[in-house]
């Protein structure tokens, strides 16, 4: 039996059109379908923030949403658009230099969710950081040297007057 639907996405700017079970999360589809391996798995169940990917700009949990229900949508995942993104690599360069990266599982999450905090509060305080993380589980940090990085992306992006 074919059960298989044809699905266009729109990811990191790209559009992308597939053919897919209607059942399939957009995690499955990014990781194997579209071989963007940089979006994490750990729980699949929406307790962990792995697989965080932002659908118009929002921080969603890949692993319970379908990958058909975001078609019409814009998709931005950790590898980001092709011409790049300053704002996504300045994030990233914070998290290197505040050691908020050990084990780096978590990082993909936590980064993007970072880009979509950052693009609706320039500079947050520790607290709404604080918020943006609950449900992003770190096991190595202790979240201190996570908060740190996103403090320092902030200011690094406002001092270049950056997104
Ligand atoms: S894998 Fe999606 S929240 Fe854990
Ligand atoms: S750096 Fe290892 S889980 Fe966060």
């Amino acid at each position: 039996m074919n059960d298989l639907i044809p699905v266009s996405l729109r990811v990191n700017g790209v559009r992308y059109d597939i053919a897919i079970r209607p059942w399939r999360t957009l995690l499955e589809v990014l990781r194997e379908t579209l071989g963007m391996t940089g979006t994490k798995r750990s729980c699949g169940e929406g307790q962990c923030g792995t697989c965080t990917v932002l659908i118009d700009g929002k921080a969603v949990n890949s692993c319970l949403y379908l990958a058909v229900e975001a078609q019409g949508k814009e998709i931005s995942t950790i590898e980001g658009p092709p011409e790049g993104d300053p704002a996504l690599e300045q994030i990233q360069r914070s998290f290197v230099a505040k050691g908020a990266v050990q084990c780096g599982f978590c990082t993909p999450g936590m980064v993007v969710a970072t880009r979509s905090l950052l693009s609706e509060i320039a500079e947050p305080s520790e607290d709404e950081i604080r918020e943006a993380l609950v449900g992003h589980l770190c096991r190595c940090t202790g979240y201190v040297q996570i908060v740190e990085a996103i403090q320092d992306a902030a200011s690094q992006l406002a001092h270049k007057g950056g997104d």
